[in-house]
C-alpha cells in the first residue's frame, strides 16, 4: 500500500512486513528516512521529525548542497555536493553533466508498470511514480516503486526523460538507490560468486570504508556473479536477524554496489553495469532502466530466500507454468555428447520410458555438421546423415512409448564453419579487420540488429512447428566480447550491451509467445546466466554443469539464497563425475536432485539392474513430494560450506507435511550423536516420519532435534514427514 501524508510530504510504502519511506525535504531533494520491519501509516510523521529533519540540508544555507554527502538520497547527483556515485549521470550536448534532482511531482496508479521490451514483474497492488527534474537541464527522471501487500519485495526502477529538444547521452542510469540506517561497521555482504561448474557460491565479507561493488562485464549475468546483494546486519544467521537483498531482474552486463558515505551510513545502488556504458536520448526520448527487487528480511537468510522465492513463483515467472508439475527429463548430453545416432537414442528413449520418465530431451549435436563443437552453430536444420528419418524419427520413437520430447538450441551463437556465417560473416559481433576472440570456438550473433533476431526466429519456429516439440532448451556457451556493433554509429557504441540483453529479451519473448505449449528451460553453459530476466521467459534453468553429488549442495544451495527450488534443473548423472572425478552413491545423486526440478543427464539403458531399480523409485518419490518443491517454504538447515553435512528441509504452506534431504561428506571417526533441529514446522502439530518410523511433536524436532544417521562418504538420507492428528 502506498500512503502519501501531505502535511509532511513523507512517502510510506507498505509490504507484507516491510516498510519503506521517504519524503521531500525543504530542499526539494527526494530523501529516504526509512527501510525495514513494518510501521504503522500514523509513523509517518514521527519518521520526518525524528529522523529526517536531522539529515536534511538547510535551503537558506549558502553552503547547502554541501550537505548533501550525508543526505539518506533515493537518487545520486552527479557534479554537486554529494560526492558519492551518482545514480543517474546525464551528459548534455554542451559536455555539461552537472545534476540536482529535485522533486516535481508524483502519482500512484492500481497494478504493476510493465517495462517495455524487458522482463518485469507481471502484478503489483500499486505502484508509485515521483518525477524529479533536474535544475539545470531539460532532463527528468521517474522513480517507480511498486508494492503488494502480500509480498516481502519492492521493486523499484527507474525512467530517464529528455524532456528538452537537444541529444543528450546517459553515462550511468542505475535501477535503484537507497541507504542503510546505522553505519558500515553494523554490516557485511553477501554476494553470489563463482565460476563454470561451480556457480553462486555465497562470500560474505565486511562492509568497510570505500565501495564493495559486484559486478559483471561479460555481456550476461554470468557464472562469475550472481546480479544479487545482501547486506546483513551483525548478528544476521540463517534463520535470525535483519538482512537486505538488492536483486536485478536483468540478464545482461550489471553492477550493484555498497558504498559508505562520509558519515559512515551505507549507500546501495545498482542497475546497468556503467562501465562504458553511454545512451544517446534525443529529445523527448526516455530511457527505462530494469527492475530491481529489494527484500527486507527480519528472520535472517531464510527468511529471504522464502520472501524471494514466493516473489519469483507469484510475480515473475509464467503463471501458467510457476505451480505447474515439471517434466522430468532425460537427458542425452552426458550419456553420447556429440557422438549419437538413432540407435543411441531409443535405447535411452526406451528406458526412459520404462523407468517413469517423461520427456527426452535431444541435446547439442542433431542440426547442421555438429559433429563436434567447432561447426554448425546457426544452422537450425536436422543434420539426416546422423538421424535417419529426421527428428520426426527420434520424435515417434518417444510418442510410442508414451514420452514427450525436448530439443537443444543455442540461439545466440555461430560457427564460422556454418552455413549462416558463410552467408552473413558481418552477422557475428565483431569489426571488420579485427580477429574476433573466439569462444568454444564459436562467435556471438549480433542481437543489436533486428534482421538477425529475425532470421533465427524463424528458423527455431519453423523447427517448432514442423515438429512435435514440447520442450526446448536453451544454451548460450560463452561470454561476450567486442562490444561492437557494425549496425550502430561511432557515438552509440556504448548501448552495445544493453542492446544485445534486449534483443535476446525479444527472441525470448516472441518464441514463448509463439508456442505457449512448449516449456523452455534457459541454460548458459550450466548456470551462467541464472537471473530474474531470464526466470520471466523460462520457468526452470540449468543450475550448472556440474551435477556432482557433493558439489551440487554447494551450488544449489546458493542458488536458493535468491531463486526458488523449482527453478533450479537438477540432474542425476554417472559416476565417476564429469566435472570432479568422485563417485557418489546413487541415492544421493538422485536426493540432491530431488530438490529441484529432477531428471537424468545419462544412458539410462546403460545402468545396472539395481540402478535402474533406483531410478523407477527415485521418480515415484519424487511426484509424492514434486508440489513441495513447486509451492513449499526451504528451510536451509546445515551450511555445506561450514560442515561436513548438508541439510535442507521444504515445508508446505499449511506445514502438514515437509521433506528432509541430507548428505553428510566425509566421515570422522568421532562424529556420532550428531543432532540435526528441524525448523519451520508448527511446534503443535504432531508429524510422523516414514523413514524412521518415528513421531514426535513439532516443538521436539525443532527444539531436540533428531539424530543424524551414520553414514558412508557422501551417503544421504531423504525423511518424508506428515502431520498425524
Ligand atoms: C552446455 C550445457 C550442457 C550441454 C552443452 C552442449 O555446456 O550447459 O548441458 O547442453 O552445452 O554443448
Amino acid at each position: 500500500m502506498v500512503i502519501f501524508d501531505r502535511a509532511t510530504n513523507c512517502f510510506l510504502l507498505n509490504g507484507k512486513r516491510f516498510s519503506y519511506a521517504m519524503f521531500v525535504n525543504r530542499a526539494g531533494f527526494l530523501q529516504h528516512l526509512y527501510y525495514g520491519k513494518k510501521i504503522g501509516a500514523e509513523d509517518a510523521d514521527y519518521l520526518v521529525r525524528g529522523h529526517g529533519k536531522k539529515a536534511e540540508p538547510d535551503p537558506n544555507d549558502p553552503n547547502m548542497e554541501m550537505a548533501t554527502d550525508f543526505m539518506p538520497s533515493e537518487l545520486g547527483s552527479f557534479g554537486r555536493g554529494d560526492f558519492r556515485s551518482a545514480t543517474v549521470v546525464v551528459r548534455r550536448g554542451d559536455g555539461a553533466a552537472m545534476s540536482r534532482f529535485r522533486y516535481r511531482s508524483h502519482n500512484v496508479v492500481k497494478g504493476a508498470r510493465p517495462l517495455t521490451g524487458m522482463p518485469c514483474v507481471r502484478r503489483a497492488d500499486e505502484t508509485l511514480t515521483i518525477t524529479l527534474k533536474d535544475d539545470f537541464s531539460e532532463t527528468e527522471i521517474d522513480l517507480n516503486y511498486s508494492v503488494s501487500d502480500g509480498s516481502d519485495v519492492l521493486v523499484r526502477s527507474a525512467a530517464v526523460r529528455n524532456a528538452g529538444s537537444g541529444t543528450a547521452e546517459i553515462l550511468k542510469a542505475f535501477s535503484f538507490c537507497t541507504q542503510l540506517p546505522d553505519t558500515c561497521g553494523t554490516y557485511s555482504a553477501l554476494r553470489l560468486a563463482g565460476a563454470w561448474a561451480s556457480e553462486r557460491r555465497p562470500v560474505v565479507t565486511p562492509i568497510g570504508e570505500g565501495t564493495l561493488r559486484v559486478e559483471s562485464a561479460r555481456g550476461y549475468s554470468s557464472h562469475f556473479m550472481n546480479p544479487f546483494l545482501a547486506i546483513l546486519r551483525e548478528n544476521c544467521t540463517e534463520e535470525r536477524g535483519e538482512c537486505y537483498g538488492f536483486n536485478l531482474i536483468y540478464s545482461g552486463s550489471f553492477a550493484l554496489t555498497a558504498e559508505v558515505s562520509a558519515n559512515k551510513s551505507v549507500r546501495v545502488q545498482g542497475g546497468i553495469n556503467d562501465y562504458l556504458f553511454g545512451w544517446q536520448l534525443k529529445g523527448g526520448e526516455a530511457f527505462e532502466t530494469p527492475q530491481a527487487a529489494l527484500c527486507y528480511s527480519a528472520e535472517g537468510l531464510g527468511g529471504m530466500s522464502r520472501a524471494y522465492h514466493d516473489f519469483y513463483r507469484d510475480y515473475v515467472i509464467d503463471p501458467a507454468r510457476a505451480y505447474a508439475r515439471r517434466p522430468i527429463v532425460a537427458n542425452n548430453w552426458e550419456a553420447t555428447f556429440f557422438d549419437f545416432d538413432n540407435e543411441k537414442l531409443y535405447a535411452i528413449i526406451d528406458e526412459a520410458a520404462r523407468l517413469g520418465v517423461d520427456t527426452f530431451v535431444l541435446d547439442d549435436g542433431w542440426f547442421g555438421a555438429r559433429d563436434h563443437d567447432r561447426a554448425g552453430l546457426g544452422d537450425w536444420t536436422v543434420n539426416e546423415t546422423k538421424l535417419k528419418g529426421g527428428l520426426k524419427a527420434v520424435i515417434d520413437r518417444c510418442q510410442k512409448n508414451g514420452l514427450k520430447f525436448g530439443l537443444w538450441f543455442e540461439p545466440e551463437m555461430v560457427n564460422e564453419d556454418s552455413d549462416l556465417y558463410r552467408a552473413h560473416p558481418d552477422w557475428a559481433i565483431g569489426k571488420a579487420g579485427v580477429e574476433p576472440v573466439r569462444g568454444r570456438n564459436q562467435l556471438v550473433l549480433d542481437f543489436t540488429r533486428k534482421e538477425v533476431v529475425d532470421y533465427i526466429f524463424k528458423a527455431v519456429s519453423k523447427v517448432l512447428k514442423e515438429n512435435d516439440i514440447s520442450y526446448v532448451k536453451w544454451d548460450k556457451n560463452r561470454d561476450i566480447t567486442e562490444n561492437y556493433s557494425a549496425a550502430l554509429p561511432a557515438d552509440r557504441q556504448g548501448e552495445f550491451i544493453h542492446r544485445y540483453t534486449l534483443g535476446f529479451y525479444d527472441l525470448a519473448k516472441r518464441l514463448t509467445e509463439a508456442f505457449p505449449n512448449v516449456f523452455f528451460e534457459g541454460c548458459a553453459g550450466g548456470g551462467g546466466r541464472f537471473d530474474g530476466g531470464a526466470l520471466y521467459y523460462f520457468p526452470q534453468i540449468w543450475t550448472s554443469d556440474d551435477t556432482d553429488g557433493l558439489e551440487r549442495t554447494k551450488i544449489q544451495w546458493g542458488t536458493s539464497l535468491c531463486y526458488p527450488l523449482s527453478s533450479m534443473s537438477c540432474h542425476v548423472s554417472d559416476c565417476p563425475n564429469q566435472q570432479t572425478q568422485r563417485t557418489t552413491p546413487f541415492e544421493t545423486r538422485g536426493a540432491i536432485a530431488s530438490l529441484g526440478a529432477t531428471g537424468y543427464e545419462l544412458d539410462l539403458s546403460k545402468l545396472t539392474k539395481e540402478e535402474k531399480e533406483l531410478v523407477k523409485e527415485q521418480i515415484g518419490s519424487y511426484k509424492k513430494i514434486d508440489g513441495l518443491v513447486l509451492k513449499g517454504d526451504l528451510y536451509r538447515l546445515s551450511d555445506p560450506f561450514c560442515s561436513e553435512y548438508f541439510c535442507e528441509m521444504i515445508v508446505s504452506k499449511d506445514k502438514s507435511r515437509a521433506y528432509v534431504v541430507g548428505e553428510r561428506f566425509r566421515g570422522d571417526p568421532c562424529d556420532h550423536d550428531r543432532v540435526l533441529k528441524l525448523s519451520g514446522l508448527d511446534e503443535t502439530k504432531k508429524y510422523y516420519i516414514r523413514e524412521l518410523n518415528l513421531t514426535a511433536g513439532g516443538a521436539a524436532l525443532m527444539g531436540a532435534g533428531i539424530m543424524l544417521p551414520r553414514l558412508c562418504d557422501c551417503g544421504s538420507w531423504t525423511w518424508n514427514m506428515e502431520e498425524i492428528k
